[in-house]
């Protein structure tokens, strides 16, 4: 028994299976081969970055069948998931359901824990239950549609209209106007603009603040913090245009002081975590808390079951501590154990995108400069390797993130190494971290 219990907790020499394939899980890579503890790193299905750093493997990560799979041939001991759809889709409670599989930490909550994120009308019911702070609402499906139209013309715009379910990030709206509103919420409710995750919407009081991102790492307990972050998701400068996967992210963040900390981690972390625990959900992960700032009070606009993207790309370059220990802690119920060291320096992250982007945009660009010499660390999203060549290959191409010992010093290091690089149509924002600097 003894050998049993050893073996499952071990965590030296470990065989790491990272899924997912952008910048944010380049980053993830390069923290976790920093470690002693990481014997061999296999990323699915990774890219042009993450090549040097692991071996890259062509998996569909929501088949699970394949990743059991490879993970058996492999010996793998952990697999860290980095986009939300697999958790959604069970890959916990898959592992958890096999017996030969049971040894295999998984770093990501079950499907239950993950509705965190994949339900907008699951989280505020959780938010409601265990008192934490965030934007009045209420939820209707076709069933009560009328009811739905009454409650929005008692709103006083702007109004926001969430669709339930995932959305690829294109699922909420912020009206204008009641018309507008109206309009969100048919198209979502009665012409299923977005399929299944749109027949329930959520409708939701507008906060006028400024937002950030708060990551815990929890065994489903017990938690520690990560580094803050604040990431920039419109295309334009001054945050206009459409909605991106994030154009840029800094850490830490300016506003978000020793005293606004600590009433995020009182009136959102804890509860947050108390939650989980008292609901049982399996969850052994990240709990990403997108929050806001309204008159020094912090309210969640969402939760996610993963770490962000940019963000990632400026909290794990600030984390001094081993990622690996952190992840076996987590995964052995200690994460109460785990001393978190942050480095005092700053950093903050610029995205090459492809032109177009978030619209339709080319791809298969050769990408120049990556060569030169550089202070940044270059965090590939989109790109792929052919004849050893990287090509650009999705909308956000390269992460540049840069240290400093303030945030403009981090800023300039990304700009003067972005000069190095190029490829054709390439486009960035010149203004990130803007209200600060
Ligand atoms: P979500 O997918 O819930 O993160 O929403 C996407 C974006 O919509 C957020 O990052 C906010 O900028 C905005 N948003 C969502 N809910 C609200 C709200 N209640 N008040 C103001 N802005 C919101
Ligand atoms: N940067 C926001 C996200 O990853 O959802």
């Amino acid at each position: 028994m003894q050998d049993v219990v050893f073996l499952r907790f071990q965590y030296n020499n470990m065989n790491i299976l990272i899924l997912g394939g952008g910048g944010r899980e380049h980053a993830i890579a390069w923290k976790l081969s920093q470690s002693k503890n990481c014997d061999s790193l296999f990323i699915a299905p990774g890219n042009a970055g993450t090549a040097s750093l692991g071996q890259n493997i062509a998996l569909d990560i929501n088949k699970f069948e394949s990743i059991e799979t490879f993970c058996l041939e492999q010996e793998i001991n952990m697999v860290v998931v980095g986009p939300e759809d697999p958790l959604v889709n069970g890959i916990q409670d898959y592992f958890q359901s096999k017996e030969n599989l049971q040894d295999i930490a998984i770093i990501g909550p079950s499907a239950k824990g993950a509705q965190l994120e994949g339900s907008k009308a699951f989280a505020k019911r959780f938010m409601d239950k265990y008192s934490i702070p965030t934007a009045g609402y209420r939820e209707f499906t076709i069933e009560n549609f009328r009811d739905g139209l009454t409650y929005i013309e008692r709103q006083n715009p702007p109004i926001v209209i969430k669709a339930d379910g995932l959305a690829a990030g294109k699922g909420v709206i912020i009206a204008q106007s009641h018309e507008e509103a109206k309009d969100a919420f048919t198209e979502m409710v009665q012409n299923q603009k977005f399929g299944t995750a749109s027949s329930k919407v959520v409708i939701e009081q507008f906060l006028d603040g400024i937002e950030m991102s708060v990551f815990a790492l929890t065994d489903g307990t017990n938690y520690c913090l990560l580094p803050n972050a604040k990431d920039y998701k419109r295309i334009g400068e001054g945050d206009k245009g459409l909605n991106t996967g994030g154009m840029g992210a800094l850490s830490p963040v300016p506003f978000a002081d020793d005293t606004f900390m600590k009433k995020v981690e009182d009136k959102i972390v804890k509860p947050t975590i108390k939650g989980i625990s008292e609901e049982s959900f399996e969850y052994v992960g990240f709990v990403f808390i997108g929050l806001i700032k309204v008159n020094d009070e912090p309210y969640v606009i969402e939760y996610n079951c993963r770490l962000g993207d940019p963000e990632t790309e400026v909290i794990l370059p600030r984390l001094d501590s081993d990622l690996v220990e952190l992840f076996s802690l987590a995964s052995k119920k200690k994460i109460a154990d785990a001393h978190v060291k942050i480095k005092d320096e700053h950093c903050a992250t610029v995205i090459l995108v492809s032109g177009g982007y978030p619209e339709s945009y080319e791809k298969g660009k050769a990408i120049k400069g990556l060569k030169e010499k550089t202070e940044s660390i270059i965090f590939h999203a989109g790109t792929k390797l052919e004849n050893e060549e990287v090509l650009t290959n999705g909308g956000r191409v390269v992460a540049i993130s840069s240290f400093g010992n303030n945030l403009s010093e981090c800023l300039d290091q990304s700009y003067s190494s972005i000069d190095k690089l190029c490829f054709d149509k390439m486009y960035f924002r010149k203004d990130i971290g803007y209200e600060f600097v």
